[in-house]
């Protein structure tokens, strides 16, 4: 088959992203982070995100195209997530997207930003279907059996908060900096695990099923306990908290991913396998607890690099490439979708 090499366009949350991908080589991935804006708030704030988005977006494909050496009349596509993800933000890459689209002629392809993550470790391991997914960010936590390029079965997921959400409220509650998932997991390596005995929410019941905002409110409950009677927070205490909390999260993930891998592997894969995605993939005890489960179960562990786990245009540019080989396009009526479930 001819070669395929595609820019993908990622705008959907506090990320501007251009790549190049060529097949399964990414020729670029640039990834412009927009934290400092949002530090302030607390939070994404979805008007500046969507407005840093619309300035960044034109250097941001310049840059990735400079760096992996093409020019647009080398390209085949334009990839662009159309959705789920802040409206503001998406239409920003939409809009980037069908100028380029119509300036040049070449086919548009709208991606799901989920589609995205889902694909990623074909194009990194070229990964075989079906496989199991967990899918763990700020935003997202779901496991999904990846049947197809677009033929995605959830088997389970939160109810209700994103475990790297909790990670980042977490580390606010103890007055460690942001991202939270990696000062969380630094302070915890110091830590007392069994300090504090935190809630495991829904480990009893049978569904792939999770729930993590109960958990936001017991380390809350013991935070102030320990402030109430020392009037604060030793580097101790910190740790112990944090160690106490990454455990709580990585037994639920672990124990529901058991139960995934069940439902999976009843359906007989030939080469089975598990792969994450999302910022909290980079996590080593979510990671060393999944290795060793796949380990017994004699699956494999597939754990894409993690530029290519948080949001990249990478995976975009690929999801897209896959939706072309499949004879799939986009014409300039393509919306873009605040909610669009796999
Ligand atoms: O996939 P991602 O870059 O963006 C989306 O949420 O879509 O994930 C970012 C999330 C943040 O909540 C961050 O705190 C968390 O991933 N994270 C981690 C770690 N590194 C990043 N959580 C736990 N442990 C880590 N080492
Ligand atoms: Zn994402």
């Amino acid at each position: 088959t001819r070669s395929l090499t595609i820019l993908g366009i990622e705008s959907s949350c506090d990320d501007t992203a251009a790549a190049v991908v060529r097949d399964c080589d990414v020729l670029a991935s640039v990834v412009y982070g927009q934290t400092s804006l949002h530090a302030a708030f607390g939070g994404v704030v979805p008007e500046i995100a969507a407005r840093a988005h619309a300035e960044k977006l034109d250097h941001c494909v310049e840059d990735a195209l400079a760096e992996a050496g093409v020019t647009l009349a080398d390209l085949d596509g334009i990839a662009v997530t159309a959705g789920p993800g802040l409206i503001g933000g998406v239409l920003s890459g939409v809009m980037c997207a069908k100028g380029l689209s119509a300036a040049t002629g070449l086919p548009l392809i709208g991606v799901n930003h989920l589609a995205g993550h889902a694909l990623t470790p074909r194009l990194t391991d070229q990964l075989a279907y079906p496989y199991l997914m967990l899918l763990v960010s700020g935003g997202h936590c779901q496991f999904l059996i990846v049947e197809g390029h677009d033929t995605f079965q959830r088997i389970g997921g939160t109810i209700d908060d994103a475990p790297g959400e909790a990670f980042d409220k977490t580390a606010r509650l103890l007055g460690l900096p942001q991202p939270g998932g990696p000062s969380v997991e630094k302070a915890a390596k110091t830590g007392d695990a069994r300090r504090f005995p935190l809630p495991r929410p829904l480990l009893n019941q049978p569904s792939c099923d999770m729930s993590f905002s109960g958990l936001k409110t017991a380390i809350l409950r013991a935070r102030d306990g320990v402030v109430s009677e020392k009037g604060g927070l030793t580097a101790q205490d910190q740790a112990d908290l944090s160690a106490s909390f990454q455990a709580a999260i990585t037994d639920v993930l672990i124990e529901k991913s058991r139960r995934a891998l069940g439902i999976y592997l009843a359906m007989k894969p030939e080469m089975p396998a598990f792969a994450i995605a999302g910022g909290v993939a980079a996590n080593t005890a979510v990671r060393d607890g999944l290795m060793a489960l796949c380990a017994e179960l004699d699956t494999d562990f597939v754990a894409p690099p993690l530029r290519l786990c948080t949001d990249n245009a990478a995976m975009i540019a690929y999801a897209g490439m896959e939706r072309m080989i499949a004879g799939e396009q986009d014409d300039l009526t393509l919306s873009a979708r605040p909610r669009w479930p796999l």
